[in-house]
């Protein structure tokens, strides 16, 4: 195709855009989602603002009663438009907002970090105990690891924002990870993305036999923790 051509056809679809345009703009229904979307990003990071709150006064209440805090770190995201919307469309969903608050469970995502298995499933009971959060499923690859190895509790959650037209619940997914888990999780990830996505059979059976590893440095770590505790 020639320069000129080219051109032309990019100046034909450009006509076509702005009459879709004018045509969309018309539209209750379209302005209705553009606003929704608008909204979208503020909504997931007050959100999980609230979330780290709950969990910020959890760890220093836990530390002054105790002296000793189950949550090691946390890391919180707010997930990229771009990636909200390959998601949907990789999930097979149409377009809309509805189908993101609906499907899309982990556009606010929380890391937590803690030092031994048996904090990680204490926190999951407390959220489940809790009236301002709402546990909404549990997905446990400690007990059933990943077939590469991952391990893992995620908990998708709701918590409230309270608004001027009232209480909107939003959605948020949890991981909770030991700082072993952590570990292994942050080397499988460099390494799938280094080897684009593809790892080499070797590469996927070190990494199965690390996280191996991992699991049994977190089960040695426990059984330390409870002869020091015998020993107090
Ligand atoms: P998707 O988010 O669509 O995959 O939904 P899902 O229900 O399959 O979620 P899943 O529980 O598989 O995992 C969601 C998140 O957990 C991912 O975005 C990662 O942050 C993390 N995760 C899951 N599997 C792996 C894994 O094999 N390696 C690493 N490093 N992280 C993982
Ligand atoms: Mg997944």
């Amino acid at each position: 195709m020639k320069e000129q051509d080219r051109r032309m056809l990019t100046l034909d679809q450009l006509q076509v855009h702005v009459q879709d345009l004018g045509r969309l703009e018309l539209n209750e229904e379209l302005s209705r989602q553009l606003d929704e979307f608008k909204k979208m990003p503020a909504l997931y990071h007050l959100a999980l603002k609230e979330l780290e709150n709950k969990v910020e006064t959890l760890k220093t209440e836990w530390k002054m009663r105790d002296g000793y805090s189950p949550i090691e770190h946390i890391k919180s995201r707010v997930k990229e438009p771009k990636s909200i919307l390959q998601k949907l469309e990789r999930k097979g969903y149409a377009l809309s907002f509805e189908n993101i608050e609906t499907h899309i469970h982990d556009i606010a995502g929380m890391r937590i970090v803690c030092a031994f298995v048996k904090d990680i499933y204490r926190l999951a009971d407390h959220f489940s105990a809790r009236e301002d959060i709402r546990v909404l499923e549990i997905k446990d690859y400690i007990a059933q690891p990943k077939p590469n190895g991952y391990q893992s509790l995620h908990v998708i959650v709701a918590v409230p924002l309270i608004l001027l037209d009232g209480t909107k619940w939003v959605k948020a997914e949890i991981q909770l990870r030991t700082l072993a888990m952590d570990f292994w999780a942050s080397m499988e990830h460099i390494l799938y993305y280094k080897y684009d996505k593809q790892l080499p059979a070797h590469v996927a059976d070190e990494l199965k036999s690390a996280a191996r590893a991992a699991d049994e440095l977190d089960k040695k770590m426990l059984r330390l923790r409870r002869e020091i505790l015998e020993l107090s």
